[in-house]
């Protein structure tokens, strides 16, 4: 199997990150970063969508050239802080629908939670790509790509900011299949769950919940 694991190297992914990571970045830009990242991000993850060669007439002369060959994307959001990424992620891609998946991790258990679903009504046309910032043990991850699975859509990526090898693991584990983009892989999970040197609680930090 080809390698599922797609590290970004761009150097101004790199430095948008080191933004976040700062305690002392406020919500404002930190929002902002998170939706230039994901931009950025959304860039790697759709360099394999299929082309076609169409003919369009320049001011000049015909050119043969290429429009991407009608690929219908659904972005689906892991609530709260995969919201952050929404609005980066259409820049791009416009025309993408949103689904939302609400999950929250139980603080004792670490266990995910679900407590919202909606999908668009044509999923099964759609490529998916989810999207949250944080991939720590995996646990919130591998439960939504378990649900989106249910609803039979045509693909599945997902897409995070930050990870642990551990949530790595665990979603190469449970879902092999799964294309997962990050833009850094970090050291390790401390013993409440939260990825060391990581950058805190994605969703307070988006929301100035704290
Ligand atoms: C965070 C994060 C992920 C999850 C990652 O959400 O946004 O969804 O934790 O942890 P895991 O890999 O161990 O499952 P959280 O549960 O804090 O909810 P929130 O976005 O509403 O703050
Ligand atoms: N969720 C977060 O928001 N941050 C972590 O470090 C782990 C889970």
């Amino acid at each position: 199997m080809s390698e599922k694991l797609h590290l970004m190297d761009h150097p101004l992914i790199k430095h948008k990150v080191s933004l976040i990571r700062d305690k002392n970045t406020g919500v404002k830009e930190f929002r902002e970063m998170i939706g230039e990242i994901a931009t950025l991000m959304c860039y790697e993850a759709t360099r394999d969508l299929p082309l076609k060669e169409v003919e369009i007439e320049t001011p000049v002369a015909m050119a043969k050239t290429y429009v991407i060959s009608g690929k219908k994307l659904a972005i689906v959001p892991i609530l709260r802080a995969g919201l952050g990424m929404v609005d980066g992620m259409l820049s791009l891609i416009p025309a993408a629908k949103v689904g939302h998946l609400g999950m929250y991790r139980d603080p004792d258990t670490l266990e995910p939670v679900e407590y919202y679903c909606k999908m668009p009504a044509d999923i099964t046309e759609r490529e998916v790509i989810i999207v949250d910032p944080m991939l720590a043990t995996g646990g919130s991850a591998c439960d939504a790509i378990a649900r989106i699975k249910e609803f039979g859509p045509k693909n599945i990526k997902l897409m995070c900011i930050i990870g642990a090898p551990e949530g790595v693991k665990a979603v190469k584990d449970a879902h092999p299949d799964i294309d997962i983009y990050l833009a850094t892989l970090d050291e390790k999970l401390n013993d409440h769950g939260y990825i060391v040197p990581g950058l805190g609680d994605a969703g307070d930090r988006i929301f100035g919940t704290k």
